[in-house]
């Protein structure tokens, strides 16, 4: 039994390092709802994250003993690790719940599989050690993700006096999609959530399709005293207003705004963005398809528009994500050599992360593109609007979590529809002046309702409650 009273458990923790060719350790903080979240708490509460060792510099830092006070770095096997992340967390699990795969030839649950599955229970059950090792008596546990659907369960069984909860922060797929997969595993995951006391959500779509999963896999009476819950994590104002406004995020608008130029007669361009990871479930490559086909179906706006889409690298282990980044180069670099002229590139594409770049897009766009196939909630929409100089069009998917809150005032897609988008992003060009600076304002107010801190003190309440 240990002495903390509140553990945050995720794969990706608040904290990572690098080793240099010395051998010497950088840290890097990581930003995010839950870093802002815990920290609002206090360093007095006797909070725990318990996370996952993710590289080698991790690795290192956790067999010197380099650490920081209220994180534990597991080290959890690399080969064991890399299944578990990479084969079944992000390969099944975030494939299954944002429906992308290509059913005709994909998903095949094979003896590899298995092995991979096996994988995944070792790794969860490392983190369900920690965490019974590391609670006090009666401490609340917040587990994150699909990363850790087990630990719930397990962690319930090595400790029956602790408050459990576990949050998703992707969508939930639709009982017929859900049961893609075996009907073991399928009963497994949600048996892994159900050990919890609260499973909380982003949004009611997303708790209802996993209560249909329930009853569709555990059938209808299923024993279970767990409470669901919604907690639409929203933008933080605070932070995003006085960030965006440093020297290195007005040096990076200035250097934008000379790279978007102005149109032949003189006027400036206007700037179509998108900021995402370049991640399947975002939709970049149809993005791109809509800036085109706006660009066919609409001359005028030749020389006078400019898509900026940054997309970060992410997943890179993956084959299908390095795949997809390539599509995406290649569909921007053709429409720039379609289109492009010596003093107007049409897609302004860049791949390098860069977060003050970041923000000096969301000053400058007169329209965000936020087109996901599915999204839990996606916060680009929700910061857009808070960060945003002169106002902006927010043209967002029906797919994404933050349409439920976000709908009214956005220009609302279907994210399959490419002439949709082409006619949505249209319209948000369009826009009178008034009226978008209007919808922004609102949009604002809908996206900070709920700020990380309070999201996050909202679920210790309720696991209290
Ligand atoms: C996104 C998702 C989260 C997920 C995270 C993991 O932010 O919304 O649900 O936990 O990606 O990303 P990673 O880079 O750690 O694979």
């Amino acid at each position: 039994r240990g002495t903390h009273n509140i553990l945050v458990a995720s794969n990706r923790g608040p904290i990572s390092y690098t080793q240099d060719k010395t051998g010497a350790l950088t840290a890097k903080r990581g930003g995010g709802g839950l870093v802002s979240g815990l920290s609002a708490i206090g360093p007095d509460a006797g909070a725990l994250w318990v996370c996952s060792a993710l590289g080698d510099g991790d690795r290192e830092a956790v067999r010197r003993g380099v650490g920081e006070d209220g994180v534990r770095m597991l080290d959890i096997d690399a080969d064991t690790h890399a299944a578990a992340y990479n084969d079944i967390a992000n390969s099944v699990l975030w494939f299954v719940n944002h429906l992308l795969y290509q059913t005709p030839l994909e998903p095949v649950f094979d003896k590899e599989f298995r092995r991979q599955w096996a994988a995944y229970e070792t790794y969860n059950h490392a983190f369900a050690e920690a965490l019974a090792e590391e609670a006090a008596e009666g401490a609340a546990v917040l587990v994150q993700d699909y990363h850790l659907v087990l630990v719930p369960r397990m962690l319930r069984e090595l400790r029956p006096d602790l408050r459990i909860g576990h949050f998703s922060h992707t969508p939930w797929a639709p009982p017929e999609y859900f049961r893609l997969l075996p009907d073991d595993i399928a009963a497994k995951v949600l048996g892994g959530i159900l050990g919890a006391d609260r499973a909380a959500f982003l949004t009611q779509r997303w708790a209802d399709a996993f209560t249909d999963c329930c009853h569709a896999v555990l059938g209808p009476g299923i024993p279970s005293g767990t409470r669901i819950g919604v907690h639409g994590l929203g933008a933080d104002a605070d932070f995003l207003r006085e960030r965006s406004h440093r020297p290195d995020v007005d040096e990076r608008l200035a250097v934008l705004r000379e790279q978007i130029g102005t149109a032949p007669d003189g006027s400036a361009r206007k700037a179509i963005v998108r900021v995402d990871r370049t991640e399947l479930s975002k939709n970049i490559v149809r993005g791109l398809l809509a800036f085109r086909e706006l660009l066919e179906e609409r001359p005028e706006w030749r020389e006078r528009v400019v898509h900026v889409a940054f997309a970060y690298p992410s997943r890179q282990d993956l084959a299908v994500y390095r795949d997809y980044t390539a599509e995406v180069q290649r569909v921007a670099d053709e429409i720039n050599s379609q289109y492009g002229t010596p003093g107007w590139t049409p897609v302004l594409l860049n791949l390098k992360d860069d977060f003050a770049r970041s923000l000096a897009s969301y000053r400058l766009a007169d329209v965000a593109l936020v087109n996901p196939i599915r999204d839990g909630m996606n916060l680009v929409a929700k910061e857009v609007p808070v960060v945003s100089d002169d106002g902006c069009v927010l043209v967002l998917s029906r797919e994404a979590g933050a349409y439920e809150e976000l709908g009214e005032d956005a220009v609302v897609v279907n994210p399959y529809d490419v002439s949709g988008t082409a006619r949505a992003l249209h319209e948000a060009l369009t826009m009178p002046v008034g009226e978008r600076a209007e919808r922004t304002k609102r949009l604002a107010v809908a996206a900070t309702a709920l700020p990380p801190a309070q999201w996050f003190l909202d679920q210790l309440n309720a696991l209290e409650a």
